[in-house]
């Protein structure tokens, strides 16, 4: 196999600071949008901070619609929604207000709008299709409320393949976001317990983006074009993991606990700093594990999330895995994963390298019950007999799980799930 010695590093505009979602219209103007389809969901759709769009819009003369029926955690039925609304009207630009679901949304209601197709034609592959999308997509400027899954500066877009049970997505440079207007005003009013999911989803980007497997392990694309969005982590994507976790260590806990308004700041731009590290080099296992997890759902619910629907948010899915992960991966790149731990706040003056993956999981799990969440799978109500569903809903997130350091097959997974049954 020849290995790959190529790697891109491709970027969202990023616009940052208090109070900037007044400049919302000036961005879509100066994007050449006229006529703009905002896409939110019906909670954000009653904020200020939504009528500070539209009212910076109209100062602009851009005309819009509004689509506000985005479901938290979305589906393929609701992509589906989104893109036939956006189809009907000609729309030349579109802007995303809202957090993860409403981002990802709006990046699939773009695609299939201006590049019609079967819907799986684009999603990833081995599930969907794989196709490459065919040419650059409308503008897309997202307002982020949220400091969570970094959609403002990524590539990809994720929903519930429901006839699946499984979490899959899209994944390509073309869906990269146009510019983020990240304005930490934004998330004033984000309920604790989604601070801190979505808090954890940022921490781990950053820590899977750093240790996953290195661009230049990976097979040589001899088509630039079949080059993945997710390619690896490489020496610049490094620059952003390793700001993010410091970033996010040094403030999750203020910002979740005492809504901390300089700590909020900081959570903000770490969730896009990680954005660009990640949408670049991608993440592994624990977000390959994640889409399982959240796909089996059975009862569990968490407050602040919408009511009557069980649901595990994406970031709890997420690092509920990952200190079995890490304790797993360290064997792989010791120095890196105790660069990890030194990043998170661990003193490592006296550790050696090879006790690495247990000094990032003993913090993992610290943060994991300072911010009051379950124990484990267990606490998110799973037990013994459902290991084979998570394992099986595991294993074709190629796009990810190819990602890791290590190669992994069914009896790695199952280990992995297992030791993340209990974390204490
Ligand atoms: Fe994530």
């Amino acid at each position: 196999m020849t290995k790959e010695n190529i790697f891109t590093m491709d970027t969202s505009g990023i616009k940052f600071g208090n109070g900037c979602t007044e400049e919302v219209g000036y961005e879509a103007k100066r994007f050449g949008i006229r006529k703009a389809l905002i896409i939110t969901d019906k909670k954000i759709e009653k904020l200020s901070l939504f009528q500070a769009v539209k009212d910076s819009l109209g100062k602009y003369g851009v005309y819009f619609s509004v689509y506000n029926d985005v479901v938290t955690e979305p589906t393929d039925t609701s992509f589906k929604n989104a893109s036939s609304f956006a189809s009907d009207g000609d729309y030349d630009g579109f802007i995303a207000v809202g957090g993860g679901s409403v981002m990802d949304t709006t990046k699939a209601a773009n695609l299939y709008s201006t590049y019609p197709a079967d819907f799986l034609d684009y999603v990833n592959a081995p599930i969907g299709k794989g196709i490459p999308i065919p040419g650059p997509l409308k503008p897309l400027i997202c307002v982020p409320t949220t400091a969570g899954t970094g959609s403002e500066t990524t590539g990809g877009a994720i929903f519930d393949l429901e006839e699946m049970h499984a979490k899959t997505g899209l994944s390509d440079r073309y869906l990269r976001p146009t510019v983020g207007i990240i304005d930490p005003e934004n998330t004033k009013t984000m309920p604790k317990m989604v601070a801190a999911c979505s808090g954890f989803d940022v921490l781990s980007h950053g820590i899977e983006s750093f240790t996953a497997k290195p661009f230049n392990q990976r097979e040589y694309s001899e088509d630039p074009k079949l080059r993945p969005a997710y390619q690896g982590s490489n020496p610049i994507s490094d620059i952003w993991a390793t700001s993010t976790i410091k970033m996010v260590a040094e403030n999750i806990v203020e910002s979740t606990l005492n809504n901390n308004e300089a700590s909020r700041e900081k959570m903000m731009l770490a969730a896009s700093a990680a954005g660009v590290g990640f949408g670049n080099a991608g993440v592994h296992l624990p977000h390959g594990m994640s889409y399982a997890v959240s796909g089996n759902v059975k009862e569990f619910t968490l407050d602040g999330y919408p009511e009557g629907k069980p649901l595990v948010p994406h970031g709890l899915s997420v690092i509920i895995n990952a200190p079995a992960v890490f304790r797993f991966t360290s064997t792989t790149s010791p120095e890196r994963h105790l660069e990890a731990a030194k990043l998170l706040g661990v003193d490592i003056s006296e550790k050696s390298s090879d006790k690495a993956g247990n000094l990032i999981s003993n913090k993992l799990i610290e943060f994991i019950r300072k911010l009051e969440m379950p124990n484990g799978l267990r606490g998110l109500g799973y037990n013994e007999s459902d290991i084979d569903n998570l394992v099986e809903g595991t294993l074709p997130q190629h796009r990810v799980t190819k990602l890791s350091p290590i190669d992994v097959g069914k009896k790695e997974l199952r280990m992995l799930f297992e030791e993340s049954f209990e974390l204490w």
